[in-house]
């Protein structure tokens, strides 16, 4: 008897132990979490949260449901960034809780702090009471008088890379995927809308639900007097009331792209496609949230010029959010095949001539930053170690991993290579992937068949994705458009596109003077330029050249637009002097990620 119930017993423990340890594959080391995802891992997070705009904060509850793959696991390690956590508890069954240790580990600047919470073997759900921080590197905080109708203040987060922790206490890695959702309890008159389902504006007591497993990077909040408007059967625009209209119209095609990206890639798998358009301090183009980009405004040009950044954020949906980097040393996998997605989407709407003048705009873009980078930099698959993910947002992974493809594009041709890339979505669908991972599973399922086309010679892979550079067969994109403007005696502006504008200033040479600053200012109106993309090339020369009439627009083109991409450039490019009083007006308005590049672009110079 004793014996049976011995056996029996060990059969258990080791029937639970094979369950435990065969039901997924270990996830590969992630160097910017302290999660320990191979003990015990986050599956769903429930939070319920009040915006308390008065404080800067955001306080309440998450819970989350764990799994656990060891039997002694002992405790749930999570990450944090300055959050003031209140009390942690565990339970078996999400009804009854008793209160549990915790402690706070060593603070890195980078990774923040691991939140090690004791857990028992029947512990599958962890309740932790917390209060976010003013300084929650995710949260943006605008006062009324920055946003369109400077009556509500407005809240939003932004988590990619590492800023998650900043805001929700959980295990912050790209290759950890939850499903969750949230009750956010907003001021009065505001809305509160999220990357998942959302309700009709103002509507009370909504449930936000994400039921399909994410990356805690894309999870997402804004808060403001937000209004709809649709612009068609599944997306739509977000904005403030006085800025719905513009946005609205600027981004009429949106339906139409989701359209052309479907026909390439399969079918959208997040139901609706909406766009958030926030206030300029917004410090990127636009972030890809799961079925609500966040756009920044300086894309509503009024001629859809600029909605290529759409493009990219919806082509999201499919790399990024539906295969997404496992580290963020596979962020090419992200970008790259992102900026790729995008150029097709934009050659399907738009045209050949459009897709082919933004990909030489990449292309020139990638030469700069290849001119500026260490060699150890130039490489796809980067090596992050002691750096903080969000420093290898440059180029390289967006243009040069787009040029990979286009290379493999070139050699297999799109027939093979398109029915290829919707196989890969397909296979890889709701999972987090490794560059060596997509790699392998290319040769295996497109090398493999085709190893003619597939020689070394023809698509160095190992150079493309180990080595800084790039290859010498890299294809170079040309545009017959540039082209023309380059070969022209005596250029016709008439009927320029933004990129054209884009092109012939870039192609400027740096030293202009101020004469012919004035004479190219007369003749096109470049100050008051109503294009943010080529107002700010424009101001760029105007500080290289030192041209003082621009330098009024200057100083209101920075103190209203945060997006770190415009704005790092111009500083970089002056002096100290003329920064710094710029500078003082300006950051309160920026975002930290704006205000951490530009602190240290000015530390730089004092330091000179
Ligand atoms: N996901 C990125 C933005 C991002 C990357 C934020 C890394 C934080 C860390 C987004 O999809 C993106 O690439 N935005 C670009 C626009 C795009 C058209 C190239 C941007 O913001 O400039
Ligand atoms: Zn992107």
């Amino acid at each position: 008897m004793t014996i049976i119930y011995a056996l029996t017993a060990i059969l258990a423990i080791f029937m639970t132990a094979c369950l435990k340890n065969t039901e997924e594959p270990p996830l590969a080391h992630d160097i910017h979490s302290y999660a320990n995802p191979n003990l015990a891992r986050v599956r769903h997070i429930a939070l319920d949260l009040t915006v308390v705009f008065e404080q800067q904060s955001i306080q309440g509850t998450a819970v989350l449901t764990i799994q656990q793959f060891e039997r002694d696991a002992k405790q749930l390690i999570l990450d944090s960034r300055a959050l003031q956590i209140d009390e942690t508890e565990i339970s078996p069954d999400g009804v009854k809780y008793v209160e549990s240790r915790f402690s706070i580990g060593k603070a890195d600047k980078i990774l923040g702090a691991p939140l090690q919470i004791d857990i028992a073997p029947d512990t599958k759900y962890v309740r932790i009471r917390y209060s976010t921080d003013p300084t929650a590197t995710a949260l943006q905080w605008l006062m009324p008088e920055q946003t369109a109708g400077k009556r509500y203040p407005f809240l939003y987060t932004q988590s990619q890379a590492i800023h998650a922790r900043s805001w929700i206490p959980l295990q912050d890695s790209p290759g950890i995927r939850v499903t969750w959702e949230a009750k956010i309890h907003v001021p009065k008159g505001m809305t509160a809308v999220m990357s998942a389902t959302n309700c009709a504006p103002g509507a009370a007591d909504c449930r936000f639900v994400m039921d399909q497993p994410v990356p805690p990077y894309l999870i997402a909040l804004a808060v403001g007097d937000l209004a709809f408007q649709p612009t068609g059967m599944r997306t739509g625009v977000w904005a403030e009331p006085a800025v719905l209209p513009a946005a609205a119209a600027e981004f009429s095609d949106m339906e139409k792209m989701l359209e052309a990206a479907e026909r390439l890639y399969g079918p959208y798998r997040w139901g609706r496609y909406d766009v958030l358009v926030l206030p300029p301090s917004f410090p990127f183009g636009g972030m890809e949230n799961p079925r609500l980009t966040f756009a920044t405004p300086t894309v509503i040009a009024g001629d859809k010029s600029l909605v290529s950044l759409v493009a990219h954020e919806l082509a999201h949906s499919w790399s990024g959010n539906l295969v997404t980097n496992a580290t963020w040393s596979d962020f090419w996998l992200n970008e790259g095949y992102t900026v790729y997605i995008e150029r097709r989407i934009i050659e399907e709407l738009y045209g050949k001539r459009r897709a082919e003048m933004e990909a030489v705009l990449g292309y020139q873009d990638l030469q700069d930053e290849l001119k500026s980078r260490p060699p150890a930099d130039q490489i796809l698959h980067i090596d992050l170690a002691g750096r903080d993910p969000d420093d290898a947002v440059t180029s390289i992974p967006y243009e040069k991993g787009a040029l990979f493809l286009r290379q493999i594009e070139q050699v297999f041709g799109r027939q093979k290579f398109d029915a290829y890339l919707k196989d890969y979505f397909d296979h890889f669908a709701f999972q987090s992937v490794t560059t060596a991972q997509s790699l392998d599973y290319m040769r295996a399922h497109l090398f493999a068949s085709n190893p003619v086309e597939a020689a070394a010679d023809k698509i160095p892979v190992d150079q493309w994705v180990f080595q800084p550079g790039l290859p010498a067969s890299a294809p170079v994109p040309v545009s017959d458009a540039f082209r023309a403007i380059d070969d022209a005696k005596q250029i016709d502006t008439r009927g320029w596109s933004t990129q054209e504008w884009l092109h012939y200033l870039r192609g400027l040479p740096e030293h202009l003077g101020a004469a012919r600053m004035e004479e190219l200012d007369k003749s096109y109106n470049l100050t008051a330029s109503a294009n943010d993309e080529i107002l700010q090339q424009w101001l760029l020369m105007a500080v290289r050249n030192q041209y003082e009439p621009a330098y009024p627009r200057l100083e209101e083109f920075l103190t209203t637009v945060g997006r770190r991409k415009y704005v790092k450039p111009l500083y970089e490019a002056m002096d100290l002097k003329q920064a710094a009083p710029i500078y003082e007006k300006a950051r309160p308005m920026y975002h930290p990620i704006t205000q951490a590049t530009v602190d240290s672009i000015l530390a730089a110079k004092a330091r000179k």
